[in-house]
């Protein structure tokens, strides 16, 4: 067993090394996942570090990371591995030019020479270091019927090529994948995995993210921006900010030397935390005013 992932302390301490703040809960689902060989299914919100999880897991591992983006139409050929066509005509045209033996022509067209592996297949085969991180990422913008497909691919972890058969994998690979739940995914799937929701850290989780993320940021600086943020969620939004926000608002106010916030400079940037002019419009002004008093008063009383 791998030392560095042998007990849910450690799969914490390994997270925290790449700069991840994760919780116990899911320390210990990810220490579960590993322990069990079980793909780990997050979902949450926008920007709460669902995808960052199998980067920094792969990165600690020393493992490959390898993604399959999903999108609307996204079909099994695209994810496992297609034929190169322009290669294949050009050997055909070659063939038929040297006016040789073309009897093995068939199968050598159907060979590994021709074929573009795309992430399923990728992570299927035996990877330096060990089997790969396979991120599946936001699940939620494919069909049933590639969900489907997947059910049989991570319950076997193998897939099949029609042309040259099936191809397993010599050690199942790490699975994660993740989903916005724009819709649900199906019974049978979850069922595969562990499942784990991601929710926007508290205050004391976010101020340990933004010392990792962004370190330059004052001790001050921070609690504002994080206390500004957490309010923010509170408030009816048509798109809350995630911590990803959180990040990139410190890097912007570091960036123009902003030491404390001020309802001018809130004002000036809310387009970092927010991406919607609906959002931004009622935030903006007074209201930005009301929120930064209130965290004001909320950090003076400690
Ligand atoms: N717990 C955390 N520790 C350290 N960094 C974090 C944490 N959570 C989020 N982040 C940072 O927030 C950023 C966004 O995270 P990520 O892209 O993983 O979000 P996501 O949940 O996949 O969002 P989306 O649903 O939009 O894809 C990353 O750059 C990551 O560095
Ligand atoms: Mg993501």
């Amino acid at each position: 067993m791998d030392q560095r992932t042998g007990s849910i302390d450690a799969v914490q301490a390994l997270l925290g090394e790449q700069g991840y703040v994760a919780d116990r809960a899911l320390s210990t689902v990810v220490f579960l996942a590993l322990r069990l060989g079980r793909p780990l299914f997050l979902e949450g919100a926008a920007g709460v570090g669902k995808t960052e999880i199998a980067k920094v897991l792969a990165a600690a591992l020393g493992r490959r990371l390898i993604r399959l983006q999903c999108y609307e139409g996204l079909d099994a050929a695209s994810a496992v591995a297609e034929w190169n066509f322009p290669a294949q005509m050009v050997a055909i045209r070659a063939a038929e030019a040297g006016g040789g033996d073309t009897t093995h022509l068939r199968h050598d067209l159907f060979s590994d020479e021709f074929l573009i592996a795309r992430p399923l297949l990728e992570a299927m085969r035996p990877q330096p270091g060990g089997p790969p991180v396979l991120l599946i990422d936001e699940l939620d913008r494919t069909d049933a019927p590639f969900e489907a497909f997947l059910l049989e691919a991570l319950s076997e972890f193998q897939v099949t090529i029609p042309e040259m058969g099936t191809i397993r994998a010599p050690a199942p690979p790490i699975v994660i994948l993740t989903s916005n739940r724009t819709r649900e995914v199906h019974d049978a799937l979850k069922r595969r995995c562990l499942y784990h929701w991601v929710d926007y850290p508290a205050f004391e989780r976010e101020m340990e993210i933004l010392a990792a993320r962004v370190p330059e940021a004052s001790a001050q600086l921070s609690r504002e921006v994080v206390a500004f943020v957490q309010r923010l969620r509170g408030a009816d939004l048509f798109k809350k900010p995630g911590v990803a926000e959180t990040i990139d608002w410190a890097r912007c106010l570091l960036a123009l030397d902003v030491i404390a916030l001020s309802p001018e400079v809130i004002s000036d940037t809310l387009g970092a935390i927010l991406k919607y002019q609906d959002d931004i419009q009622r935030i903006e002004g007074s209201e930005a005013r009301r929120l930064l008093d209130e965290v004001r008063r909320e950090i003076a009383t400690g």
